[in-house]
């Protein structure tokens, strides 16, 4: 278990250096990217709620619908009494479908890595299910290998664990690290343990690349706020108005990739590093990986689950899948 995990506050004081670090290699190697996680620090994470709501941004809809059609379903297959675990919660707007149809759930572990975002969903979640034990844990999942809360004492197996992760975040990473991911949540949620995972499909490119360059320009001020974050906690000297959101389908990779991109030549620096940006040169912030059924099976299978049950919105937009950890 990472101990560090264990300190409170981790989020506002020893991710700084985390953060300068991890900028400093970013934009020192080629090609330029940094880890797309920074981008939820809280207004970042106020911008992505913001994002979910946008009409280009069917996403969070089509979920929500499927998610409101198959939770009765959903809490048969899981059986009661069992713990829900939420990798990369947010707001916890979807999991209240859950919440909803599993009344009777012996604990409810929401993971995020955005402190304040995590404690003030879990106020108004214990004000709103006064009867659910709520446990947050402030970390990123992707480094988690066990949780750092005493459930049944540490047995994983003592009662069914519930994982819950949607959003298609699991499209946000590479191929090889959303197989390493599943692996490692299929080892925390046990051998009794089930995934709800949310996919997006592939679809028709101009839908894909409309949901990542809305209208009003949320999107680009996700991106944006970035350099805002890296000015404002690392010193750094971007000129917002210098650098533009950048977001395309690439249809054989079979993803979005999103980058800011400079539009002039231009020297930044950075914790006191000059770093020179040509005129177009883009840095990589994130993928958005898209899906097909072959693609969510051999997903699956990599990673030691079975899939049980799929369900999807009539214009096969997003899919949101059953797993169940493979004997
Ligand atoms: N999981 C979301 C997605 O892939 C994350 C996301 C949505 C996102 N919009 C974004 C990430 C814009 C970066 C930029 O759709």
């Amino acid at each position: 278990m990472n101990v560090s995990l264990l300190v409170p506050d981790r989020a506002e004081t020893g991710d700084r250096e985390e953060f300068e670090r991890a900028v400093v290699a970013g934009l020192a190697r080629t090609p330029r990217a940094i880890p797309p996680k920074f981008l939820y620090d809280a207004r970042g994470s106020e911008l992505f709620d913001a994002i979910c709501e946008l009409p280009e941004y069917y996403l969070t809809r089509t979920e929500t619908g499927i998610l409101t059609e198959c939770t009765a379903e959903l809490a048969r297959l899981a059986g009661p009494g069992c713990t829900l675990i939420e990798f990369g919660s947010g707001s916890s707007v979807k999991t209240r479908l859950l919440l909803d149809a599993m009344p009777d759930l012996a604990a409810y572990v929401p993971i995020d890595i955005s402190r304040q975002h995590l404690d003030a969903t879990a106020a108004r979640l214990r004000r709103d299910y006064p009867r659910l034990r709520v446990e947050p844990v402030c970390a990123d999942y992707m480094a988690l290998d066990a949780l750092p809360v005493d459930l049944n004492g540490g047995d994983v197996n003592g009662v069914p664990r519930l994982g819950f992760f949607p959003g298609s975040t699991i499209g946000n990473l590479e191929p090889e690290e959303a197989t390493s991911f599943l692996r490692r949540a299929r080892t925390l949620l046990g051998d009794r343990g089930a995934l709800v995972l949310g996919v997006d499909l592939k679809k028709d490119p101009q839908r894909l690349h409309d949901a990542y360059n809305d209208s009003a320009g949320v999107t680009a001020a996700f991106t944006l706020n970035l350099l805002r974050r890296m000015n404002r906690e690392l010193g750094a000297t971007f000129d917002l108005t210098g650098f533009a959101h950048d977001a395309g389908y690439d249809p054989v990779e079979g993803r979005i990739e999103i980058y800011f991109r400079s539009l002039r030549p231009q020297t930044v620096t950075v914790a006191g590093r000059a770093f020179t940006f040509a005129e177009g040169e883009r840095v990589h912030t994130e993928y958005s990986y898209k899906y097909d059924d072959a693609g969510i099976a051999a997903l699956a299978r990599s990673a030691g689950f079975t899939i049980d049950r799929t369900w999807t919105d009539p214009a096969r937009l997003f899919a949101v899948v059953y797993l169940e950890a493979a004997p």
